[in-house]
């Protein structure tokens, strides 16, 4: 159990041992170090915390800040909101989905691209949006939205 957190986290959250209040807090350390909150990991905050194994994984399932898969790399976020939808943002998630091989809530094998999609961005004036990391993009067509997200990973594959 809990083997593959890093021992640096183990030790870190010690002293909390016994601590439920800290069940959020723990959660989050355990997800910003290994990128997930596994099964594994549900039952390590369980054991440390004395919270039963269901209360941990109802708070991990509950809330959207915890993700129970591994994440890519990059993130891109395509907003299918009215004004998007307007400008055309269902073309360019069609253009994503094929180009990544995945459909919105999946990770690509190769953990580099989680594609998701979200209700408004908040950046409706520059519609279709989308953002990948913290970076929006506005008034994009689907040949600019694939480049984009090829630049990021390309970027990546330099930087390496
Ligand atoms: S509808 Fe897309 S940013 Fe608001």
């Amino acid at each position: 159990m809990s083997d593959l957190l890093p021992i640096e986290l183990r030790e870190e959250c010690a002293p909390l041992a016994g601590h439920p209040e800290h069940l959020i807090h723990v959660l989050r350390r355990v997800q910003e170090t290994v990128g997930f909150i596994s099964p594994d990991s549900e039952a390590f905050v369980s054991d440390l915390l004395g919270v039963t194994l269901s209360r941990v994984h109802g708070v991990v399932t509950f809330y959207h800040l915890f993700y129970t898969e591994p994440r890519g790399r990059h993130t891109v976020r395509l907003c299918r909101g009215t004004a998007c939808h307007v400008g055309g943002a269902g073309g360019i998630q069609s253009a994503l989905e094929e180009h990544l091989g995945i459909k919105p809530g999946e990770t690509t094998e190769d953990l580099a691209v989680t594609l998701e999609t979200v209700a408004c961005l908040g950046a409706c004036a520059l519609a279709p949006v989308m953002v990948v990391d913290e970076g929006y993009h506005g008034k994009l067509t689907a040949a600019e939205a694939v480049a984009i997200v090829d630049r990021t990973l390309s970027g990546e594959a330099e930087a390496g």
